[in-house]
């Protein structure tokens, strides 16, 4: 337990596997390298990817919270009014409030099971929820999704849980379908998932959304090396890659990779690692995968779920899928 108040409370859960220092390692000795997309997410990294959202080109968090602000009530309808709610990776929690505003419009008092990676976003996010609205509980799990659900007990009549925002997407097709088997062992049989996926469309407004013209997302792709500079001792010279988006209509995921512009000797102090990245290398570091609705069913049905319904935005480039755990 890491901090506690009468109507909210945030546990700390056991990180397993890997750590920074290993996968930097496994995944910089040899090519094709790579290195996992969770670490784009240290506090520099959360703000970045905070003001991506804010970008023209962006689209995905507005299209979401259109959908949340025109749809939370009906949703919470059709799912019989639930009392609990629970969300992988809600971050800072703007779009859950309006899920939470509808549960609690109908139900009175709710409580709600927040689990995040980022254990200071997490905190402050209970407490300002608590803050906000006097009829909601927290109970914050900080950890990773594995062990977050793992630790949730549900204790109330009915709940729904959100995976919003597209983080679907980042993991590849099987992984996310193993996540969703996850998930539904969490719940019970009615109880709901509220699924966000970006859907596939034009490669121009893909790439773009992965590319903004400010540079944002290549600051926020390329800080992933800064971060081995600054937590491992590194000697990455930034200004020797350029990040690039590509999207691929056939698998449907757009892959964002770091190229090297001029050969260059690295050193990572931490890991006595001495690495030499030629011009026109690739460090691989995120997948972004789109979906349509034959893909979003086929997932649903993977992991123990069947779709009841699907809002879209007005112009149809996200959906919010509600599934029942069959
Ligand atoms: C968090 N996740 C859903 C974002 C995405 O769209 O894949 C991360 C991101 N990477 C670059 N821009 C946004």
């Amino acid at each position: 337990m890491i901090l506690t108040s009468e109507r909210w409370r945030v546990r700390r859960l056991p990180i397993r596997g890997e750590s920074f220092a290993d996968d930097v390692r496994s995944g910089l000795s040899s090519p094709p390298r790579s290195l996992p997309a969770k670490y784009l997410y240290d506090a520099l990294g959360c703000a970045l990817f905070e003001a991506i959202t804010e970008l023209p080109e962006y689209y995905l968090t507005r299209a979401e919270r259109e959908i949340l602000q025109r749809e939370s009530d009906a949703i919470i309808g059709a799912m019989d009014r639930p009392d609990e709610i629970v969300e992988l990776g809600g971050g800072s929690g703007a779009k859950t409030r309006l899920i939470l505003a509808a549960a609690l419009r109908a139900r009175g008092a709710v409580q709600f099971h927040a689990i995040d990676i980022a254990e200071a976003t997490l905190v402050e996010a209970s407490r300002a929820m608590v803050n906000d609205y006097p009829d909601l509980t927290v109970l914050g799990y900080a950890g990773d999704y594995e062990a977050g659900l793992e630790a949730l007990r549900l204790s109330g009549e009915r709940a729904l849980a959100l995976f919003l925002g597209s983080n679907i997407g980042n993991l590849e097709r099987a992984d996310a379908g193993a996540l969703m088997r996850r998930i539904r062992a969490a719940l019970r049989r009615g109880d709901g998932l509220l699924l966000g996926t970006d859907l596939r469309k034009d490669p121009v407004v893909l790439e773009a959304a992965y590319d903004d013209a400010l540079g944002v997302t290549a600051a926020f792709e390329r800080n992933i090396l800064a971060r081995i500079n600054r937590e491992l001792n590194g000697d990455f010279d930034l200004t020797r890659f350029r990040h690039v988006a590509a999207y691929d209509s056939a698998s449907g995921c757009v892959a964002s990779h770091l190229v090297c512009l001029r050969s260059q000797d690295v050193r990572v102090e931490a890991l006595d690692l001495d690495l030499r990245i030629f011009a026109g290398e690739r460090i691989h570091v995120e997948n972004s995968y789109k979906y349509d609705e034959a893909e979003i069913d086929a997932i649903a049905a993977d992991g123990g779920f069947a779709r009841t319904k699907t809002w879209y935005d007005a112009e149809r480039r996200f959906a919010l899928s509600l599934l029942r755990a069959s």
